[in-house]
């Protein structure tokens, strides 16, 4: 009998036993950087001559690794290993899948700290995300491996007298996962975890930028007991090995988490059928955020700020749940843009995420740094810069957290997903108009109301226009099993990661019905 579910702890850093677990485990890590990572097909360790380099964001000289590369011959080869694996894999017993889970959610419980530190290394993540980001990646397991042996019980449907009918999900087949930098471990552990615990075989091509995590989850997987050629770990280029993938016509199914532009390639690419394709593929696809706390004029502006600073700054305001908008009604602006100006001045530290006492770590890369940079000074002709506008490349890749007010709705700053340290601040003069500007995105991930009007927390219910809404907290760190995820419109499928229903959508339904 398996336990009910109950989401990882987070780890107090406060205390020093547990910090000074974290110290000795970043020492650890940092002793083992450096090493080359294979690919991992059918099991066997392939080595290749072209490499990523994958560097700490925090500081771009120090190397965390060096992985195999492949190309597309290798991934057929994975594909072909995939495929031939599914034939018996897809038969395999619900809980002999979620046994392998429990295990390995075991061992990285046991291995914690450990994990941990390789994210603060290679993810530029602070203390506090990266152990989230940890405990996140244990959820999906524990939560998973519990949904499939429900599922597994079969759903109850009618038979007439002379009939026996039943009806079960069954696997689809081959999958591609195709995981984001942001979550390293949480996204790219749950997505491939999902789709294998429901009878899937699967290519795993983790991000370029932070591959090696993916390389540990093999590990545990392996020593957990899971058989070679189900999950097949292939890193590569987006467009080279990813195109070829979701091209391939043995290609099932294709689950992605990334930005709205390669989600929608991969939309459009999967649509189209070719030569020897005997199925329409399914799409899981999983996009950005532009995400607003909308602030009324009967609220607590104390938790307001902190929840917008929190949202907003986190992890950099590297999330597709970050806030990068905020609507306050005219009565409580100036008051609630000084508060969190303050905030962001006195408590959001940004610096070495090593370092504990860090709130704020870089960003992931030259990219990102360029093109957050660029929309700051896109900001500054668009709105008023109330705190910081710079960055500083010369070690890692940092930027300071960044507000700007007074902003236009329609504009850039308040339109585009900047995936970085900036915020903006409108003004509404009523919650209706505040409601307005809120739904006039693209995207629909998350949103936050900060009010103590329970008309207004029902009308948001009924019509702000998100898949993650929540009341009087911040719009980040929805948790497994508690607040299933997912977008609408440009923001994805909402096919709600860690929610009653996800294993489904990697399965198909089957009906049997024999005359008596
Ligand atoms: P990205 O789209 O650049 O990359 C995501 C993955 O797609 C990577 O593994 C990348 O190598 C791969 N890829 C790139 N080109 C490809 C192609 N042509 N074919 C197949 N795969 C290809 O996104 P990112 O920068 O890694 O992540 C940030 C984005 O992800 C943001 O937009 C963020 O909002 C979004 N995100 C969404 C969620 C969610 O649950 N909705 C969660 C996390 C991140
Ligand atoms: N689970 C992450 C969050 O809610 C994406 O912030």
């Amino acid at each position: 009998m398996v336990v009910p579910y109950k989401h990882e702890p987070f780890t107090d850093f406060s205390i020093e036993e547990n910090r000074r677990a974290l110290e000795s485990a970043i020492k650890q890590v940092e002793a083992e950087l450096g090493k080359t990572y294979p690919l991992i097909i059918g099991g066997e360790r392939i080595m290749t001559d072209d490499k990523i380099e994958v560097v700490n964001p925090a500081d771009k000289k120090e190397v965390i690794g060096y992985v195999a590369k492949a190309n597309q011959d290798l991934a057929e080869k994975a594909h072909r290993i995939a495929d031939e694996t599914f034939s018996w894999w897809r038969k395999t017993k619900a809980s002999f899948r979620a046994d392998i889970l429990f295990r390995a959610a075991a061992i990285v419980r046991r291995r914690k700290h450990e994990f941990t530190a390789h994210l603060v290394k290679e993810g530029g993540k602070p203390w506090k995300e990266a152990d989230a980001d940890t405990a996140e990646a244990i959820d999906f397991m524990e939560f998973y491996a519990r949904q499939m042996l429900d599922i597994d019980k079969g759903v109850e449907i009618n038979s007439r007298p002379i009939e026996n009918n039943r009806f079960h999900y069954i696997p689809l087949g081959v999958g591609v996962v195709i995981s984001p930098w942001n979550f390293l471990f949480a996204i790219m552990c749950g997505t491939t975890t999902a789709a294998m615990v429901s009878g899937n075989t699967v290519l795993l091509k983790p991000a370029s930028s932070t591959p090696i995590i993916a390389y540990k989850m093999m590990e545990v997987l392996e020593e957990a007991g899971l058989p070679a050629g189900v999950i097949n770990y292939i890193p590569g280029s987006g467009k080279e090995v990813g195109d070829y993938l979701v091209d391939h016509p043995r290609t099932r199914f294709i689950s992605f988490t990334g930005s709205r532009e390669v989600g929608t390639r991969i939309f459009e690419r999967a649509a189209k059928v070719h030569e020897g394709q005997k199925w329409l593929k399914r799409t899981i696809i999983e996009m950005g955020g532009k995400d607003t706390i909308i602030v009324d004029k009967d609220s607590d502006l104390e938790l307001a700020a902190d929840a917008i600073t929190y949202s907003a700054f986190g992890f950099s305001g590297q999330k597709c749940s970050a806030c990068s908008r905020v609507v306050a009604h005219e009565a409580v602006y100036d008051e609630l843009l000084d508060r969190v100006v303050q905030k962001t001045k006195n408590e959001v530290s940004h610096g070495n995420p090593a370092d504990n006492r860090s709130y704020m770590g870089p960003v992931i890369d030259q990219g990102a740094y360029d093109k957050i940079l660029n929309y700051i000074e896109i900001g500054k002709k668009e709105g008023k810069l109330m705190a910081g506008g710079k960055g500083d490349d010369s070690k890692g890749w940092f930027i300071e957290p960044t507000v700007f007010a007074d902003l236009d709705p329609d504009s850039t700053i308040m339109q585009e997903e900047i995936f970085g340290p900036v915020l903006g601040f409108m003004k509404a003069s009523s919650f209706d108009e505040a409601l307005e500007i809120a739904n006039n995105t693209d995207y629909g991930l998350t949103g936050a109301v900060i009010t103590n009007n329970r008309q207004h927390i029902e009308k948001a219910r009924e019509d702000f226009h998100v898949g993650n809404l929540y009341f009087n907290r911040g719009c980040t760190a929805a948790i497994v099993g508690y607040h299933p995820f997912g977008g609408f419109n440009m923001s994805g499928t909402d096919s709600k990661a860690g929610g009653p229903d996800y294993l489904y959508h990697h399965m198909q339904g089957k009906t049997t019905s024999e005359m008596l």
